[in-house]
């Protein structure tokens, strides 16, 4: 069985998917800047912000996976609350970069997920932005061009996300041929350590509002069941999909924090 490669495997929702995958017997290789408590498989310590780290980590994870590998999560990510050219680069050019780097190890049915967010629902709106951003050649050079806009350095999250969500579609066309599948995860607030960020950076009543109106907040254990699904070949005619795990609430309120 060829190994699956997770992000940001020692925090939330990263630790619990590599637990689930763990769990069905899948080797797994996980990557994350900070070492887990514990963890079922090969982990890769790197940085994921620069076009470096990124080159590095996908090297360990070509020699650890010699067969090649059977998937991609790209789990890790940073809040708003982190200045944005970090945000921008690990939301952003972390899974493109990984994207890029791993699929050649990746074998003919493989399955990448993408973790976005349900605050980026409305991504279609910023889909000429994404497309200039997130498919620019050089990393420094795409985020030096985007300093002086404030819309996008302000809000940094939503615009990352936003850009997942189109990476992935664009990925998905792009990986086709290959029978490679690439799909995204959008969560509503779910309780890891993310959370308290996001209520400084989203509002505290409306983050604490929307665990209110759900009855509690996600678990990582609901968006991990849907991460292994994508990855499973029963998911083989999903690709290019989002599916938004947030208990309703993009439903209930028209769009989430709009
Ligand atoms: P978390 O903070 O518990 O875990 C994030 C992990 O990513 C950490 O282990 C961290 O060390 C790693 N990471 C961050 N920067 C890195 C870098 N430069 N290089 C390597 N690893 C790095 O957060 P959580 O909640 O598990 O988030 C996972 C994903 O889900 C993120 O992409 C997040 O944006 C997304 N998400 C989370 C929501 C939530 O409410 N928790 C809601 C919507 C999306």
């Amino acid at each position: 069985q060829l190994p699956i490669v997770v992000t940001g495997v020692s925090s939330g929702i990263g630790a619990r998917t590599a637990e689930v995958l763990a769990g069905r017997g899948v080797p797994l290789i996980g990557i994350d800047r900070n070492a887990p408590e514990s963890f079922d498989g090969t982990f890769v310590q790197a940085d994921l912000s620069t076009a470096a780290g990124v080159a590095a980590a996908a090297a360990v994870v070509a020699a650890a996976a010699p067969q090649g590998i059977a998937g991609l999560a790209n789990i890790a990510g940073v809040p708003g609350t982190a200045p944005w050219r970090t945000v921008l680069s690990v939301n952003v050019f972390g899974v493109r970069g990984l994207v890029r780097a791993l699929a050649p190890l990746m074998a003919e049915g493989a399955a990448v997920v993408n973790l976005a967010s349900n605050v980026a629902v409305q991504w279609r709106a910023a889909k000429d932005r994404c497309a200039q951003f997130a498919l620019a050649e050089d990393q420094d050079a795409a985020l030096d061009a985007v300093a002086g806009d404030a819309e996008i350095t302000a809000e940094s999250y939503l615009f990352s996300k936003q850009c997942v969500r189109f990476l992935t579609e664009h990925l998905a066309a792009e990986l086709l041929p290959r029978r490679i599948r690439v799909n995204s995860v959008s969560p509503g607030p779910v309780a890891t350590p993310i959370l308290e960020d996001f209520k400084q950076d989203h509002g505290r009543d409306k983050v604490e509002g929307a665990g209110k109106l759900l009855g509690r907040f996600g678990e990582p254990e609901d968006i991990a069941r849907v991460v292994d699904f994508l990855l499973r070949p029963e998911a083989a005619w999903v690709n290019g999909s989002d599916i938004r795990v947030d208990g309703g609430l993009a439903a209930y309120r028209g769009s989430v924090f709009a």
